[in-house]
């Protein structure tokens, strides 16, 4: 191989949005969860991180990473640090194995890496972080397919516990483990995307002034004070990870919708139970959760099923999950309570390829002829304009991609390995 050979990959993540949720850690260092949880992959093509990474002998100052054109330090026994490590061990094995092969492993690493969304938008953007680095190192080092995304999984939950479910598209549960090691804490496909395509997700961004508390700290505090999240970890997820992987194996949207919200309610109250306590949701967040329970009561009364689940995580944001025919009047409906969201049509629901995300255009929309007769209207008042503040509609996507081998138009390196 020439001299000039750039040892580089680009590569994409997903966001995940769980549905039996991650709350609480066994071991803060390995990152070790005290329950299984389980999630649903977005569409990439809506919300994504792209990582380039890049090894080069003559790179001198040690390891270095960009994320979003800012410099991070990587911290001696930090995240980073150990993800990156690790990355070099499967490396080195694979170099042990095969004389010929340039020993990358030794060779310090640039990367870089960006989201396709605004962190001002609320969304966590560290679970398709990490992936996206994990899944860009994996391509650099010629990993797959000898090594599986679950043990690819392996590595990403220790950067961030709910990045390792970004490793894999569709319906993603991570195994907790017993193993002390952590060996056998990993990310496995419930189903794939193809399996059932036509669940969709709209993300309500909520106006939220104050910062909340960080998730990595916070679960701690429930941790090391909350009853009722050892009742959640003993009694409530175990039979909930098992009726929601089958209601998805079924394609049953009320199961899964009847699950995905108590688990949500039972996360928050987690956290309301915590000393002293946690507060994610706010009234926005507790309207949206009135307006979709009514909802589902009126389509059930028609002897129908569930238009909608809510989740929250730890921020006061909704993310609604529907069967995609459910979409068009749950939007209208929240464009109805909440206007002048900004909403990006990305599947031009509105017909006419129309960008609806200008401002004033929506303030009199009313509420679509399709809802359920017996809807009560006044099930909660109008809000201010701008409450929930931009609306994001997607679906469930497929896992990492790899845009790139070797250095080229997707790099977001530029000849001297910098951003
Ligand atoms: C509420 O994965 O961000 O989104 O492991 O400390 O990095 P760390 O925490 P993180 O926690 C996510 C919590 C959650 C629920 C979930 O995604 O399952």
């Amino acid at each position: 191989m020439s001299s000039s050979t750039v040892y580089q990959a680009t590569c994409s993540a997903p966001v995940n949005i769980a549905v039996i949720k991650y709350w609480g850690k066994k071991d803060t260092t390995l990152i070790l969860p005290t329950n299984d949880s389980l999630s649903v992959t977005l569409d990439q093509d809506h919300l994504r991180s792209v990582t380039t990474a890049r090894a080069d002998a003559s790179f001198k100052s040690g390891d270095r990473l960009w994320l979003n054109g800012e410099e991070e330090t990587i911290k001696a026994e930090g995240r980073l640090r150990r993800c990156i490590d690790e990355m070099k061990k499967l490396r080195q094995a694979k170099e042990s194995n095969d004389s010929t092969l340039p020993k990358l492993s030794e060779w310090t690493v640039h990367v870089c890496s960006e989201n396709n969304f605004p962190t001002a938008a609320g969304l966590a953007s560290s679970a398709s972080g990490f992936a996206a680095l994990i899944a860009s190192l994996a391509a650099l080092y010629e990993l797959q397919p000898e090594v599986s995304s679950s043990e690819l999984s392996r590595i990403a939950r220790q950067g961030s516990g709910s990045a390792c479910r970004s490793l894999f598209g569709g319906y993603v549960a991570w195994q907790g483990g017993e193993d002390a090691s952590g060996q056998d804490s990993l990310a496995v496909e419930v189903a794939p995307q193809s399996h059932w395509p036509d669940l969709q997700a709209l993300i309500c961004v909520v106006s939220d002034a104050k910062k909340g508390t960080p998730s990595t700290a916070g679960m701690q505090r429930t941790v090391a004070t909350s009853p009722l999240l050892q009742h959640r970890i003993k009694h409530v997820v175990p039979e909930r990870m098992t009726k929601i992987s089958q209601a998805i194996q079924k394609r049953d949207f009320d199961t899964f919708a009847e699950i995905t919200m108590a688990d949500s309610n039972n996360f928050h109250a987690c956290c309301l139970d915590t000393a002293p306590p946690i507060f994610y949701m706010n009234d926005v967040s507790r309207a949206i959760v009135q307006l979709v329970e009514e909802l589902n009561r009126a389509n059930e009364a028609e002897g129908k099923g569930k238009l909608a689940a809510y989740t929250y995580d730890a921020g006061p944001n909704a993310v609604l999950y529907a069967p995609k025919a459910n979409i068009a009047t749950i939007l209208q409906t929240i464009r109805h309570y909440f206007p002048n969201a900004d909403f990006d049509d990305t599947f031009d629901l509105l017909g006419k390829g129309v960008n609806a995300s200008h401002r004033g255009a929506q303030e009199a929309l009313g509420l679509p002829s399709s809802l359920p007769t017996s809807f009560n209207a006044n099930v909660i008042p109008v809000h201010e304009a701008g409450a929930v503040r931009r609306l994001i509609h997607t679906q469930v996507g497929d896992g990492p991609r790899v845009l790139e081998r070797g250095a080229g138009k997707e790099s977001l390196l530029n000849d001297n390995g910098e951003p």
